[in-house]
């Protein structure tokens, strides 16, 4: 963890200290480790240092290797990874064990949906389990048009192009879209996709201070004319923090400044807005106001895969210039199926839309009612419980998972040390009571565990 010692785990003092004196004392002995020697480069092959070519060099293994040590070290057990047997929503099956569960993107109940899982079967019946080929060579089938017309017609654009994945649908996007000559301007929250599509378009990339309009003007207002184009990208809803950008103020800018305003609507589909149409919605902002609308077939969807909706022009451009696109399968049939299905459910039944929005409210007001630090959470589908410690996270992760409700943490290089959390995502069909009960012992559990010496090696 080189240069990031100093958030280890949130420990701090002399127990920080003990723990890496005794995890470098353990590499010195031999388990091959130790951070690698200063090389300079030589024309002979044997002196080619093992650093160069050993996994166990690789970045972040290191990194990866003190954080688990330390858990084991505290008796911490992994919160990662755990084995859900069953369809993810308001509960979920762990094990031999049922649980409330707050960590899915099922928003809206959809997962497991009979009418979804049907659809999927019948694509499956009828074109098999894959494309078997880009869209562009032979892996074109009738669904993916439909699926495509029907986000379309939701946000209310020209055109919708659907990719195999929701992440690689923002790294491809602006990575192909933008080059050397232009800026990106992204929250300083933004995910991650958001940010590697950034980098590989090899554009001056910038980012603003959270939801920070007034900051972004005057970035825009020092650096608009030193390029060529401009892209401001934002989320609908901010996966770690529950809360949303000011899109009117958003688009004045776009206008002021003549740059394109992209919005990643992966939280926002299906929880915002009188018919969950997202953040536009919301708003009540003209569709082609924003210039890039992106999302996810994961979340609300239930399926698989990501999209962008636009102007038929920038729809098009994609499709023959997109390498992740291009390059890349056509969506599997059933993914694209269940998507389509999800998306009927959601204009058909708006009851679940307007359940979802009240009951983030109830938690929110009795999170806070607790005395729960919920950070910038405006109440709708995610609530963060900010504990400010990854350790404290984890632990209390784990005690929750006893008491029957899971959720996971958010710790360090994820969020900022001080920023650790455990983050609830709601579903429509958790209850009065679950939530109730959740708060309860949250409140209850986190107190005693503030209390506990949780630093003590
Ligand atoms: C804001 C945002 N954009 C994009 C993605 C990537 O979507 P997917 O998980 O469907 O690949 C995520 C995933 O959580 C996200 O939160």
């Amino acid at each position: 963890m080189t240069s990031s010692n100093n958030k280890l785990f949130g420990l701090t003092g002399s127990d920080k200290q003990k723990l890496i004196d005794r995890i470098r004392n353990r590499n010195r002995k031999g388990d091959g480790t130790e951070t690698p020697s200063k090389h300079k480069f030589s024309s002979k092959m044997e002196e080619i240092p093992e650093e160069y070519y050993k996994l166990e060099f690789l970045p972040g293994v290191k990194q990866l290797q003190i954080q688990m040590t330390a858990a084991e070290k505290f008796g911490i057990e992994n919160p990662f990874f755990r084995v859900h047997e069953s369809v993810a929503g308001n509960e979920t099956r762990i094990g031999d064990k049922n649980y409330i569960n707050y960590s899915s993107y099922n928003y809206l109940g959809l997962c497991g949906h009979p009418k979804i899982s049907k659809s999927a079967k019948d694509a499956i019946d009828r074109y098999g389990t894959s494309a078997s080929a880009s869209r562009p060579v032979s892996g074109e089938r009738p669904i993916h048009r439909d699926l495509e017309r029907r986000l379309a017609e939701i946000h209310k654009t020209e055109d919708c192009i659907a990719f195999v994945s929701g992440h690689a649908t923002n790294v491809t996007t602006i990575g192909c879209l933008f080059g050397k000559d232009d800026l990106i301007l992204h929250d300083a929250l933004a995910h991650n996709s958001i940010i590697q599509g950034a980098v590989l378009s090899g554009a001056k990339r910038l980012s603003f201070p959270h939801n920070d309009y007034a900051a972004l003007d005057k970035i825009l207002a020092e650096n608009r004319t030193k390029f060529k184009r401009v892209l401001i990208v934002i989320e609908g809803m901010y996966s770690m923090d529950g809360d949303i950008p000011n899109l009117p103020e958003f688009i004045e800018l776009k206008r002021k400044y003549k740059v394109f305003l992209m919005v990643d609507e992966a939280h926002s589909l299906g929880v915002l807005g009188e018919r969950g149409f997202g953040i536009k919605e919301h708003f009540a902002v003209n569709s082609d106001a924003v210039d890039i609308t992106m999302g996810t077939l994961s979340k609300t969807l239930s399926s698989c895969g990501g999209y962008i909706a636009g102007k038929r022009i920038l729809i098009e451009n994609l499709k023959f210039n997109a390498p992740g696109f291009v390059y890349s399968v056509g969506m599997a049939p059933p993914s694209a199926a269940a998507a389509l299905a999800a998306l009927e459910l959601l204009v058909k039944e708006p009851e679940r839309i307007r359940r979802l929005q009240k009951l983030g409210g109830t938690f929110h007001q009795m999170a806070t009612a607790a005395g729960l630090n919920t950070g910038y959470c405006q109440g709708f589908a995610i609530i963060p419980i900010i504990t400010g410690s990854s350790i404290l996270s984890v632990k209390l992760s784990n005690v929750l998972l006893e008491k029957g409700i899971n959720v996971q943490p958010i710790i360090y290089p994820a969020v900022e040390e001080r920023a650790a959390r455990l983050r609830f995502f709601l579903c429509a069909n958790h209850t009065e009571e679950q939530i109730a009960y959740t708060i309860e012992i949250l409140a209850k559990e986190l107190h005693k565990l503030k209390k506990t010496s949780l630093f003590t090696i």
